[in-house]
Formats: C-alpha cells, sequence, structure tokens
C-alpha cells in the first residue's frame, strides 16, 4: 500500500487527477538456468516484489513517464525515430513499439512508476517494468486482445532490440504468468507449461544477494548465447534441447573447448529441472537441493557466469548445511537462492551476513521469497 500511496501522489502532483494502476513481478527460478534460450525447461516463479506504474492516456501523441525511483523524466513519441535517450525508458518505449509492430493500439499516456524489485541483483527488475506496461498498454488500449504469451515476448522483444540483451523467454513469462504459492515448469520449446504447488511447510527459500552488480547488457551473456547457437548448428539440430552428451562427445574436436563445456552444462541442465519437478511431486527436498548445487558447480565451472563472491557465498551454505543453494538468474553477479531448512534458517542467514562481511567488508542482503501473482490490476482510476 505504500508504494501504491507513493505512485498515487506523485502521479497527483506530476500530473493532476488519477489514472489506472497495475504492477507486475521480479522472479526467482528455482532451476534451469541458460536452458530457456535453448529449448528447454525452466522453473521459475513471480515474487511479491514489483514494478507498479499508475497511467492515464492523455489525448496525445507524447508519452510522458517519471520514474519515481531514478527521479528522471522522460518524453517520448511513439514513432521509431523518438526512442529515449535514458536506458530505462527505453524499456518502455520498447514495449510501445513493439505493441504497434504486431499491429495493436498504443497512444499517448502520462505514467509514474517506482518499484522494490532491487535493480541489478538478478530478480528481473527490468522484465517486470516490460510486463507491467505491457499489461497495461493491453487493457488500456486493446481491449486485453493480446493474449499473454504474447506479452511476454513483447517484453522480450524490447530486450532483444532495444536493449541490446538477447535473453530467453522465462524473465517475462514468469512476470506475467506467475500465481501465488506456484512455480511453473515451461517448456521453452513447445511453451506448454504446468503450475506446481510450491508452499513447503518445512523449507524456505531465502535469496543472498552479493550486491555485485549485474547487468545482462554489458556482460557476456550474449556470447554465452551464441557459444550454444554454434554447437547447435554443428551438430545439425535447431536448439541443445536435442543434444545429448553422446552427441556433443562426438563432436568434441571439432568445436573449442570453451563451447564444449557450454554445451555440456545446458545438456545436464535441462536434466537437472525434469528430476528437479520429480522430486518436489515426492516431497523429496534432498533431491531438489543436490540438484541445485549440481547446478551451482556446473553455472561456475562449466558455463563460467559465477563470481568469487557468489562461490563464495555457495561454500557457506555447503558448511552450513544449507539444503540447496546456487547462483541464480543470468549470472555475472546477483544473488544466491538457497532452499533452507526452518531451524537452520536463522543461523545460516547470520553466518553468511557475517562470513561475508569479513572477507568483503559489506554485508550482502537478504530477501525471503514469498511466490507472488505476476502481471495485475491494482486499482481503477479514482
Ligand atoms: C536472464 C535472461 C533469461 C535467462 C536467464 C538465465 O535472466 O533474461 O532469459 O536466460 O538469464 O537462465
Amino acid at each position: 500500500m505504500e508504494l501504491q500511496n507513493k505512485i498515487d501522489s506523485t502521479f497527483e502532483n506530476r500530473f493532476g487527477g488519477h489514472g489506472t494502476v497495475y504492477a507486475s513481478a521480479g522472479r526467482i527460478n528455482l532451476i534451469g538456468e541458460h536452458t530457456d534460450y535453448n529449448g528447454g525447461f525452466v522453473f521459475p516463479g513471480a515474487i511479491d516484489k514489483v514494478i507498479m506504474a499508475e497511467i492515464r492516456a492523455n489525448g496525445t501523441e507524447k508519452v510522458r513517464v517519471y520514474s519515481i525511483d531514478i527521479d528522471d523524466y522522460a518524453e517520448f513519441g511513439l514513432n521509431e525515430a523518438d526512442a529515449p535517450e535514458q536506458s530505462w525508458a527505453r524499456y518502455i518505449f520498447g514495449v510501445c513499439r513493439e505493441i504497434l509492430k504486431r499491429g495493436g493500439k498504443v497512444e499517448g499516456f502520462d505514467a509514474v512508476f517506482a518499484g522494490n524489485v532491487p535493480l541489478g541483483a538478478g530478480l528481473s527488475s527490468s522484465a517486470a517494468l516490460e510486463s507491467c506496461f505491457a499489461f497495461a498498454l493491453n487493457d488500456m488500449f486493446n481491449d486485453n486482445s493480446i493474449d499473454k504469451f504474447e506479452l511476454a515476448r513483447i517484453g522480450q522483444s524490447t530486450e532483444h532490440n532495444y536493449c541490446g540483451v538477447n535473453c530467453g523467454i522465462m524473465d517475462q513469462f514468469a512476470s506475467v504468468f506467475g500465481k501465488q504459492d506456484h512455480l511453473m515448469r515451461l517448456d521453452c520449446r513447445s511453451m506448454e507449461f504446468e503450475y506446481f504447488p510450491f508452499n513447503p511447510s518445512d523449507h524456505k527459500l531465502v535469496l543472498i544477494d552479493s550486491r555485485v552488480k549485474h547487468e545482462l547488457a554489458d556482460s557476456p551473456y550474449n556470447k554465452r548465447r551464441a557459444s550454444c547457437e554454434r554447437v547447435a548448428k554443428r551438430l545439425g539440430i535447431e536448439t541443445l534441447r536435442d543434444a545429448t552428451k553422446e552427441m556433443l562427445d562426438a563432436v568434441k574436436t571439432d568445436i573449442t573447448a570453451e563451447d564444449y563445456f557450454r554445451a555440456k552444462f545446458v545438456i545436464e541442465e535441462k536434466d537437472r529441472v525434469l528430476a528437479v519437478c520429480q522430486a518436489l511431486t515426492d516431497g523429496d527436498y534432498e533431491t531438489v537441493g543436490r540438484c541445485m548445487y549440481e547446478t551451482h558447480d556446473g553455472l561456475s565451472k562449466d558455463y563460467e557466469v559465477s563470481c568469487e563472491e557468489l562461490d563464495f557465498l555457495n561454500d557457506v551454505a555447503r558448511e552450513c548445511g544449507v539444503t540447496g543453494s546456487r547462483i541464480m538468474g543470468g549470472g555475472f553477479g546477483g544473488c544466491t537462492i538457497n532452499l533452507v531448512k526452518n531451524d537452520l534458517l536463522a543461523d545460516f542467514v547470520e553466518t553468511a551476513k557475517k562470513r561475508f562481511n569479513e572477507k568483503y567488508g559489506h554485508e550482502p542482503k537478504v530477501y525471503e521469497v514469498i511466490i507472488s501473482d505476476g502481471a495485475r490490476k491494482i486499482a481503477d482510476a479514482k
């Protein structure tokens, strides 16, 4: 309510009157990292941290937006030549353009937005922003005629075409489709998905944020994707979804060692997602946790998207007897996600904070994960 009040009063001061309020969520991913753009499986859920926006059509051809958190204002038209300078505004511009490209309607509007998704922590604040505006503009100008998968694709294309990140579909999918107390297993090839109830009584999910800044546009994320695509091409298949370890070993001498290890990780990771879903259904949290540690090792050693701080947090989790722990999201900084028994939680969090502080001179941030709803309307205009 605090966030909504802040947005509401800022909107009134800046533009007068009120608009409709929308929100969309950040996400976690229990397992299935860097599998989405390889046609594999992912297992994310939306969280209780959101980007929220108040929006109202303004009867002009201009979009006028104020970001409370950045304390910055942008104004732009809806033609391709009107792209704003500020990188934060390009997410909104991109969403408008992608709706228009698909034959949808967008007219000028005024908007104020803010959020509580930590930035650069690997919780997909950018997908939350894209999904919030895609959902809102669909509701305001298109009678909700754009289906939810297309809303997710609009966010993904915004990343590709306006923000320089060649990402998969996971983050935008999770932000749009998220459902309270449920994770979602998405098959990124067929786009079929299934909700899995997730509300364990004896475990909690907690994120430990290394505060190493995570910025995918500057990271070698796109290079990882290119490696995977090269190997798929060499194997004569569309994506690594169809590859096996045997197929990969058969071309080992024809590809670089780096590409080999990238593909090896992806092939192993896609099977782990299915193993974890089965284990969750069976209530077998030990297996879920073991797979999480395996993912961390793969992301660190084979995919090389970890960093010293995250490896350190992973080691601390192991030492504390945490059920499962791994780097989460695209990598190169951000959080570890930890599956922790309730009675270990307080000790683990204290130890992680203390040990990290001793080594790196600052405490990591800690977020308990609450699996929540995705994109939605919060309130009609007053
Ligand atoms: C980022 C991307 C996603 C996905 C993850 C890694 O969050 O936006 O599409 O590739 O990295 O799993």
